[in-house]
């Protein structure tokens, strides 16, 4: 008899997958679903990444392995674009490690740190790959600290409970799910607290550069120390709306960039040298027009959307404020997320319950605004048939899925 290792029973469902199915399998029942699930950027990426693309796979050598660490050219990319959007200057051989997506990595980087039994202390709510790819597949144990909604959803880090086994913090602003960002005194006390207890301070910056009128996401690399215990993770995914493409990058902590790599070059064999290619061209025209302005357009779209948004939810008596950044709006719905979620499908609208990112969030949803604001807008007229008073007084179920 086949028997799973003991990890894989440790996993919980992996939601996305989950609306995903329940997306399709609606869809070939003929319902016109309108998904603000998953936050895949309906945006098509600059046209310097195809462009270059095409050009990559005439080059000799395109089609060959690559190396699981990056070839030079993409981690040079890395570096000067640090230095330009960030003022941080890196070490390309030393301090950079191309992923095949910041997903890949944030997994990986558990492999290379996590001992079984050790602790990763993590966001409630947070991208559930902290806990599921980076701990519990790595044997260890996620302890989640709150982050509160009247802090800004930012970290208490007195109240952060750290002991012997206490191995790494993950921390994510702009923050997926709840679109808050982080202002400079969390990135200087998470690198404190990191350096004080010893511990390797993850830090997701996937949604940097999504952002709306003035805000500019910071990096913690920015910050002072920090190269001594942290190391950041980005990717083309949302930046180049490239999600497909898998390019991303890893940076920071020398030993934990090579950690990493040891991993990686026993896992993978790196990313296509022709999506290499494809993605430097675009992070090395990244201050450049067309490009620049092309983003700077596509995130006032972005805006506009999660307004619309906004003002339709707000219309059936739920609070809503616009983030600063990220596609996401997170919204407190006064009853299990779940169950709103199921009146939403019943009027042809997916949106992801709060309890797929912690316990804590059982009584939020999530939006994605990331298809055409036309279709926003549609959502927006179906939503504004349900009548959250019954939502409300309907019996919650106790897990989001018994809802389907
Ligand atoms: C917070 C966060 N980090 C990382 C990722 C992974 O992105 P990718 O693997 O495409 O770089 C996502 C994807 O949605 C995310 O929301």
């Amino acid at each position: 008899m086949i028997t799973y290792a003991n990890r894989i029973g440790r996993l919980p469902p992996y939601i996305f997958a989950d609306l995903e199915k329940l997306q399709e399998d609606m869809a070939r029942r003929g319902t016109d679903i309108i998904s603000l699930g998953i936050g895949d950027p309906d945006f098509t990426p600059p046209s310097i990444v195809v462009e270059s693309l095409k050009q990559a796979l005439e080059e000799p050598g395109s089609h060959n392995y690559s190396s699981s660490a990056g070839e030079s050219y993409f981690r040079q990319a890395v570096v000067d674009w640090y230095e330009k959007r960030f003022n941080v200057n890196l070490d390309v051989e030393k301090q950079v490690c191309a992923l095949i997506g910041s997903k890949e990595g944030l997994a990986n980087v558990g492999r290379a740190l996590l001992n079984v039994g050790d602790e990763a202390l993590l966001p409630d709510p947070g991208y559930p790959v902290y806990a599921q790819g980076a701990t519990i597949l790595s044997d260890a144990n996620p302890v989640f600290f709150p982050l509160d909604p009247r802090e800004d959803f930012q970290p208490n880090f007195s109240q952060m409970r750290v002991d012997g086994k206490s191995k790494l913090v993950f921390l994510n602003y702009p923050s997926n799910p709840t679109g808050a960002v982080a202002d400079k005194s969390t990135l200087e006390k998470a690198v404190e607290f990191c350096r004080q207890h010893n511990l390797v301070l993850c830090y997701d910056n996937a949604y940097s550069e999504t952002s709306f009128d003035s805000y500019r996401s910071p990096s913690v690399l920015q910050i002072d120390g920090s190269l001594e215990c942290a190391v950041e993770f980005n990717s083309c995914s949302k930046m180049f709306n490239m999600t497909g493409y898998r390019v991303g990058f890893a940076v920071g902590n020398e030993k934990v960039i090579s950690g990493l790599k040891k991993v990686k070059t026993q896992i993978d064999s790196g990313i296509p040298r022709f999506l290499q290619r494809a993605a430097s061209a675009a992070l090395n025209r990244y201050f450049e027009n067309p490009l620049s302005k092309e983003r700077e357009e596509n995130n006032h779209v972005v805006k506009e959307r999660l307004e619309i948004l906004a003002q339709g939810l707000r219309k059936i008596g739920l609070k809503t404020s616009v983030p600063k950044a990220t596609f996401y709006m997170w919204v407190n719905v006064g009853t299990d997320g779940a169950q709103f979620v199921r009146h939403l499908l019943n009027v042809g609208v997916v949106a992801t319950p709060g309890g797929a990112f912690g316990k804590s969030c059982w009584d939020y949803v999530r939006f994605s605004v990331t298809q055409s604001t036309h279709r926003i807008s549609d959502a927006v007229e179906r939503i504004s048939k349900l009548n959250l008073e019954d939502i409300r007084k309907a019996v919650p179920s106790p897990t989001w899925l018994a809802c389907f």
